[in-house]
Parts: C-alpha cells; sequence; structure tokens
C-alpha cells in the first residue's frame, strides 16, 4: 500500500464526469478550457478580463494559434463550453478548478510574480462550500504548492476538505491544440489518493488514449516543469555556445549540429542554433528557476542557467554585429529590413522575442529599421511604437541595404532570393535563424551571414580534401 492509499481521503467517492472551470483565460488557460470541452467535459472559463471572455464568448480566440478558432466554434456549439467573470459562478459550478493564470517575471527582479496565483486560488477557496479539488497548471516556484495548500486551508469554509494537487502543463505555442489533446506525458502532483483519482477521472480521455502518467508528490511536479523548460534552454544555448566557438575558428554550426543530432543520445531537437529562445517561457523560467534555488541554499546547483541565459541574451548582440558588418561598419541611417518579430513562427506573441529585440537594438544604433510579421506586427507596434512596421514582405525589403531574417515563418524560407534581390538596395542577408538555403541566396549575388557559420562558402575541392585526408593512414 502506498503512503496516498493509506490517507484517510483514500474512500472518499471522485465525481467520474467532472464539472470544470479553468482559471485564467489566457494562452494556457484558454486552449485548456476549449480542449476539455472538446473532450466532452462540462467547463467554465473564467477571467478578470471582461474583453477576453466577451471574445471567447463569440467565437473569438484573442491570441493566434492555429487550429484553435476551430476547435472554439466546436466547443461552443456543443453548448459544454461558457466563459464568465464571477467567481461565485465558477465556485458553485466546478468539481475541479484548473488555475492557469499567468506567472510573468517581478517587475525589478528574476522572481516569479505570483499574484495572480495566490488571488486565484484564494478567491475560489473562500467561495466554494463544497468538497472540490484545485489544480494549479501555472509554472511556479517549487514550495508553492505547498504554501498554497496552507493558504487555501485557511481561506476556505471547508478548511483542508478543499484538497489542492498540480498539473504542470507542457504545451508549445504553435502547438497548443496538438500538444493538449496528444500531451506526451501527465504529470500530476497529489497530496492523497482523492486527488489522484480525481485528476484521473478529469483526464480520462487523454489517459484512455495510452498517455504517460506519472504521479508524483506536489514539489516533484513543480519541480518537472521548470526542469523541463531549464533543460530545453540549455539544449538551444549549448548549440549557440558551439556557434560561438565555430565563429571564432571557421567551423560551421550548421553542419556540427546536424552531426551531433545523429547521436541518438543527443537528438537533433532544440539543436537548432541561430537568435536563441524568447517567449513567455523559457526566459523568465529560467530564471525564475535560479532565484528559487539561490534561496533554497542550492544555488550553485543551477548555477550554469545564469551562463545559458547570458550565452542567450550575447545571439541577439553578435546579430546585430553581423548586420552592422553587412552594412560597412556604421548602422547610422542604413535601412534594415527586419523579417519577423514574433519570438518564433506560428505566433503572434511577442514577449522576450530575440527578433523585436534585435530590432530595437538596430534603432538604437541610428538605423532605419523596417519591421515585418505575418501576424506579430499589432503587438510588436505596441510593444514598441517608434519602430516602422511594413504590410507585406516586399514592402518591408522595398530599398533595404541589408535584410536580417529574424523569425523563421515559412513565408520567408520559401521567398525567391531573385524576386528580393530586385526589391533591396544591396544584396545583404543575415540569416538570423539558419532557415534559408545559403547556396541559393549566393547564386543570386546575395552576400549571406549566419551566426556560427564561415562567411565564405566551404568550396568542394575543400570538403573533397577534408575527406581524402581523414581518409588517410594514421601513420
Ligand atoms: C516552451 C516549451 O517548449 C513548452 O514545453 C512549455 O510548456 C512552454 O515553453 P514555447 O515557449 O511555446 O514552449 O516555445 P518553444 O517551441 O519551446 O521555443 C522557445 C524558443 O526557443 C523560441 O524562441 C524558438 O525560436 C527557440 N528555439 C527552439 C531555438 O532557438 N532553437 C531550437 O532548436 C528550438
Amino acid at each position: 500500500m502506498s503512503i496516498l492509499e493509506s490517507t484517510p481521503t483514500s474512500a472518499t467517492p471522485v465525481v467520474e464526469h467532472p464539472k470544470m472551470t479553468v482559471i485564467g483565460t489566457g494562452y494556457l488557460g484558454a486552449t485548456h478550457a476549449i480542449c476539455m470541452a472538446i473532450l466532452g467535459f462540462e467547463v467554465l472559463g473564467v477571467d478578470v478580463d471582461q474583453k477576453k471572455i466577451d471574445q471567447l464568448s463569440a467565437g473569438v480566440v484573442p491570441f493566434f494559434e492555429p487550429g484553435l478558432p476551430e476547435k472554439l466554434a466546436a466547443a461552443l456549439a456543443s453548448g459544454r463550453l461558457r466563459f464568465t467573470t464571477s467567481f461565485d459562478e465558477a465556485a458553485g459550478f466546478g468539481d475541479v478548478h484548473f488555475i492557469c493564470v499567468g506567472t510573468p517575471q517581478s517587475k525589478g527582479s528574476d522572481a516569479a510574480d505570483l499574484t495572480f496565483v495566490d488571488s486565484a486560488f484564494t478567491a475560489l477557496a473562500s467561495r466554494i462550500t463544497r468538497k472540490a479539488l484545485l489544480v494549479g497548471k501555472s509554472t511556479v516556484p517549487i514550495g508553492t504548492a505547498e504554501r498554497l495548500t496552507a493558504l487555501v486551508a485557511e481561506t476556505s469554509p471547508l478548511g483542508a476538505e478543499l484538497e489542492l494537487a498540480w498539473n504542470p502543463e507542457f504545451l508549445r505555442e504553435g502547438f497548443a491544440v496538438q500538444d493538449t489533446l496528444h500531451p506526451d506525458r501527465l504529470v500530476f502532483g497529489v497530496a492523497s489518493s482523492w486527488a489522484e483519482r480525481q485528476l484521473r477521472a478529469a483526464f480520462r480521455p487523454i489517459l484512455n488514449d495510452e498517455t504517460p502518467l506519472v504521479v508524483a508528490d506536489l514539489a516533484t511536479a513543480e519541480l518537472v516543469k521548470v526542469a523541463a523548460n531549464s533543460f530545453l534552454a540549455t539544449k538551444i544555448s549549448y548549440i549557440n555556445a558551439m556557434a560561438e566557438v565555430c565563429e571564432a575558428t571557421g567551423a560551421d554550426v550548421n553542419l556540427l549540429a546536424i552531426a551531433l543530432g545523429h547521436d541518438a543520445r543527443i537528438g537533433s531537437r532544440f539543436l537548432k542554433p541561430g537568435l536563441g529562445f524568447g517567449g513567455g517561457c523559457l526566459p523568465k523560467d529560467i530564471r525564475a528557476f535560479k532565484h528559487r534555488a539561490e534561496q533554497l541554499g542550492v544555488g550553485q546547483a543551477v548555477a550554469f542557467l545564469g551562463e545559458v541565459d547570458a550565452i542567450n541574451l550575447r545571439r541577439r548582440s553578435r546579430t546585430v554585429d553581423l548586420i552592422r558588418e553587412l552594412a560597412g561598419g556604421d548602422l547610422t541611417g542604413v535601412r534594415v529590413a527586419a523579417l519577423g518579430a514574433a519570438f518564433k513562427p506560428n505566433s503572434d506573441d511577442v514577449r522576450d522575442a530575440p527578433a523585436l529585440d534585435v530590432a530595437r537594438m538596430l534603432y538604437l544604433e541610428g538605423a532605419s529599421v523596417v519591421v515585418y510579421d505575418p501576424e506579430a506586427n499589432e503587438n510588436a507596434h505596441r510593444a514598441y511604437p517608434d519602430l516602422d512596421y511594413a504590410d507585406s514582405l516586399a514592402e518591408a525589403v522595398d530599398g533595404a541595404q541589408v535584410v536580417a531574417l529574424l523569425t523563421e515563418w515559412d513565408q520567408f524560407r520559401v521567398a525567391d532570393p531573385v524576386v528580393l534581390g530586385e526589391l533591396v538596395a544591396s544584396k545583404n542577408i543575415v540569416d538570423g535563424r539558419h532557415a534559408l538555403d545559403a547556396d541559393l541566396y549566393r547564386a543570386a549575388g546575395w552576400e549571406y551571414r549566419a551566426l556560427g557559420r564561415p562567411s565564405k562558402p566551404v568550396t568542394v575541392a575543400l570538403i573533397e580534401s577534408t575527406r581524402d585526408s581523414v581518409a588517410l593512414p594514421a601513420s
């Protein structure tokens, strides 16, 4: 018998087809609420932002996420999904409450800001009057669930009867629907067997799909999320650190990444060199993790995350260096086309976006920057109103002295270098994402540069002679 099975709640029945609330209808919450309704549950989405609730109720997804608008339409049509701003309604409705509010980086510190998490838990706890499960999905510092357990017990009329669990979410922007309906794994952080059984009921359709499940304690569940994001960030920074070495040696980081990736123990995913990671998760999560580890007295164990962050940020200034180099050493008055603003393709998210950061640095050096992103122009304009924005790729590159590819949208990948070449003032391109065919660009007369790649193509003769020398006997 496990520790959990021996707890007093082991006999308490669970609701087999629980009604759910999802508190916080941002990226994570909206996707979770919509997908749970698609899976057949009755779901009430809750947010303090009336505008967001009105949009979602009207079938409008307030952010760009492929496939989600169609799922929202289907979920609303099924009658199983509704949205509200009322916590009273939520408290009365739900058997399982998912808390999906944001945990942004605090102003002036690396720590996560837990204001929204705390207020969501207490707002529910003070109103719920029947047995229910509160499930945190937000990314939080280790120890938060334990602290919230005490806070909920203090706040709730039910006391410790109102239980808490943690269920970290691993969805990627751009693949949110797929990642929610068919996750690589589910992780349940629970403090009782009742909570585990109630969560199993809430995820029955996904578990029936043979999705691996890890049942853990609360602290481990919290840690899984930050550990996973730290690992991914480290892998990206590792290959970008190798790019720095390549720059100093004339080696080619692209070939290096391909060769490393063939080793199944290493694998090629998240080994793509370039401008590095950004977005609403990886950067803030590694900083908050490092901060929390220092508080816990184990700062040394994750001190390397400081390096991971620094390598990542250096890629941005190094990209500016390359652009300046192509511009002849001075960016003042130089017309630069910045292709991409979102932190990655298939997203309109510009939070901590490397692309926009580069555009901003170019602007501060006096360049005349024109930004174009297929989906993120509006968000980018809100964040950086001083930059100029174009409505199309052609308009952005028109008259440019340097083109910088900063977010690897398909539209940019497949653009014809000959056609682009006719629009620009000078055929200079910096491929910040290693997304373009260097040979095609060079054949069309472009000066092509990418971080960690030689400025001139490696000639076939050189490759052949390398092969020969490798084939020579050791003597
Ligand atoms: C990430 C995690 O992948 C996800 O599991 C978690 O739930 C939330 O954080 P997301 O922020 O959507 O998801 O983006 P992701 O696809 O991980 O990319 C993060 C950043 O890394 C992007 O800026 C991307 O351009 C960059 N990246 C990714 C690289 O620079 N190289 C790579 O090889 C992979």
